[in-house]
């Protein structure tokens, strides 16, 4: 049994209230994540704050990273106040690392494979699937990759995969958009004179509150995600 299942909870939460609260309460378990975001928008580190706030409710965590080391994600997180090295001692928190680019076109089947043979954990991480979907040989093949982590979603699993929104055309990213159950967009804004990041909680089925909110936030060395208020009108 998984250990989020025997304590009863049912939500991934991110560890930090405020932006739970943008995202209706916390993500419900099972739910299949998407997050969009062009580089240096803050797909990394809102994974890195999501599987934090797993790892302090006790859910066991797998990262699959095609851009850290285990030594890199450490420097990384500790920078940013979230230190999961006892996790990751204690095998709560496990990552791989992955050369999607060097798999090719059978990068999204291997990927497949590796997690349909994964037991026992809440929450899987896949950051990012970018270089995936552009070797990827056909379309169909990256929506059968979603489907199918779907159907791990449905046995209880929550997976989070991450995307660079150019790395498909708007054909193939609104089908696995629809197909997710909570989509994040991660952008960086022009706020009056400042440039802000900005997360887009454009859905989160099952939310225990209304979605939809645009939250800005910054990125503080020794602090981490820090949700800052936005100005700019919305229409
Ligand atoms: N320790 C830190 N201190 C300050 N800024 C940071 C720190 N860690 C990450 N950032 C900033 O957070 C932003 C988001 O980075 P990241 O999550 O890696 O983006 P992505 O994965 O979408 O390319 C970047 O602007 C990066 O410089
Ligand atoms: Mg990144």
């Amino acid at each position: 049994m998984l250990a989020a299942q025997s304590e009863g909870r049912k939500i991934i939460s991110s560890g930090n209230t405020e932006l739970d609260a943008k995202m209706g309460g916390g993500i419900p378990l099972g739910s299949l994540i998407l997050v969009e975001g062009a580089s240096g928008a803050g797909k990394s580190v809102l994974s890195q704050q999501i599987m934090w706030g797993a790892l302090q409710d006790s859910y066991l965590v797998t990262l699959f990273t095609s851009e850290n080391t285990v030594r890199s994600l450490m420097a990384q997180m500790q920078s940013i106040n979230l230190d999961i090295l006892d996790y990751l001692l204690l095998g709560k928190f496990r990552m791989h690392p992955m050369a999607l680019a060097r798999l090719g076109s059978s990068a999204p089947d291997k990927l497949l494979r590796v997690l349909k043979g994964i037991r026992g954990r809440d929450l899987i991480v896949i950051d990012s699937f970018t270089a995936a979907i552009s070797h990827a040989a056909t379309s169909v093949q990256i929506v059968s990759f979603f489907e199918q982590c779907k159907r791990l979603c449905g046995e209880g699993v929550t997976i989070m995969i991450t995307l660079h929104p150019d790395a498909a055309d708007h054909e193939l990213m609104n089908p696995l958009r629809s197909m997710c159950d909570a989509h994040l967009q991660l952008r960086a804004e022009q706020d009056g004179q400042r440039l802000v990041k900005t997360l887009q909680v454009a859905k989160v089925r099952g939310a225990s509150s209304s979605t939809g909110a645009i939250v800005g936030f910054d990125v503080e060395p020794g602090w981490g995600m820090r949700v800052i208020p936005i100005s700019k009108a919305r229409g």
